[in-house]
């Protein structure tokens, strides 16, 4: 399968007085058309700053020290500014966590919609095609949708027409940032059926940031691990659930509460907490917390190779 969206060696640091912090540390991951690639990892360690550089939506004091992002070949990060507007939208798209944060207010759903799209291509700004978007996503009586306000749709109502708006403009990549975090267990369950359904129908790939593990396990096909900024772990969803090798991705999944054994009453946390990511240590930056740990653990890892769509960047976690 060849690679609609390719990260190669990527690193972004934020500014900060004094220095910088390393919230993406040599990133390389790519993802093919029809596919969905899941990016998991605990808070803090760099998804979404990841994903903004997929899109290169980087917020403003982030900096890319080195790598790039290619779209079908082209690198995105240097991109002429207007090229990068162009791109957004049309050929990369994005879904938020929070959808109220994507929707004016005082505007309607239709007059937004439209607004978006016609930036691009006025032909697909007409009520009958946003409509026919919107009922394909799942909202009922799509046309008076349109004449709504987002404060008069339900979060999950909202969510799916922050979707169908990425999906308007038929984009090679769709990035959804934790899409189903803000919304209750039901409108959950909608969402991801939802996403679901696009697997079959939507014919670009599909990179979705979440740290729930059902999310991952229900609609990826491969899954990235995250770990201070780094991808640890990554290769198809089955194999890494079932016989994870890296020990961070093993204490990631131990910590699911789909999987606790209610009987213990408890549920088991990784001890200790993310390096300091603006002096990020030279060896494994899981040593400290890793319970299979050695002394040689403190020397850099050696740089991933790849076997069998499978990469573990731990000097122990293939033995
Ligand atoms: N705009 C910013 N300015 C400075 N530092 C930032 C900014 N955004 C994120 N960071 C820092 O970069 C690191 C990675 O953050 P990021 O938001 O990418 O993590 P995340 O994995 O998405 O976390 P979460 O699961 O909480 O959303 C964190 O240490 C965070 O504090
Ligand atoms: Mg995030």
């Amino acid at each position: 399968m060849t690679a609609v969206l390719e990260v190669q060696n990527l690193s972004v640091a934020y500014r900060m007085q004094g220095g910088a912090l390393q919230a993406v540390r040599d990133v390389s991951l790519s993802v093919a058309r029809g596919e969905v690639l899941g990016i998991m990892g605990e808070s803090g360690c760099g998804k979404s700053t990841l994903a903004a550089a997929m899109i290169n939506l980087l917020p403003a004091g982030a900096r890319v020290g080195q790598g790039a992002v290619r779209l079908n070949g082209t690198d995105i990060l240097r991109l002429p500014p207007a090229a990068q507007r162009a791109l957004r939208g049309k050929s990369v798209a994005m879904v938020f966590q929070d959808p109220m944060t994507a929707f004016n207010p005082v505007l309607t759903i239709g007059r937004q919609l439209a607004d978006f799209v016609g930036a691009h291509d006025t032909g697909l700004a007409q009520p009958e095609r946003l409509a026919a978007m919107l009922t394909r996503v799942g909202i009922p009586d799509a046309r008076s949708c349109l004449g709504r306000y987002p404060h008069e749709l339900s979060g999950g109502m909202r969510q799916r027409v922050a979707i169908a708006a990425a999906l308007l403009m038929q984009p090679d990549v769709l990035i959804a940032d934790e899409p189903t975090t803000a919304l209750d267990v039901t409108m959950e369950a909608q969402i991801i059926h939802l996403f679901r359904d696009l697997r079959t129908s939507f014919d670009g790939a599909i990179v979705i940031v979440t740290h729930h593990l059902g999310v991952i396990a229900e609609l990826c096909d491969r899954v990235a691990v995250m770990y201070a900024g780094q991808v640890v772990e990554e290769g198809a969803v089955d194999a890494i659930f079932h016989d994870p090798q890296h020990p961070y991705t093993r204490a990631l999944l131990a910590c699911d509460p789909a999987v606790v054994d209610p009987s213990s009453g408890r549920l088991p946390t990784i001890g200790g907490r993310l390096p300091d990511l603006s002096a990020p240590p030279r060896g494994c930056a899981f040593e400290p917390r890793c319970r299979v740990a050695a002394v040689s653990c403190r020397e850099p890892v050696p740089r991933q190779r790849p076997s069998a769509g499978r990469s573990v960047l731990c000097h122990r976690g293939a033995e």
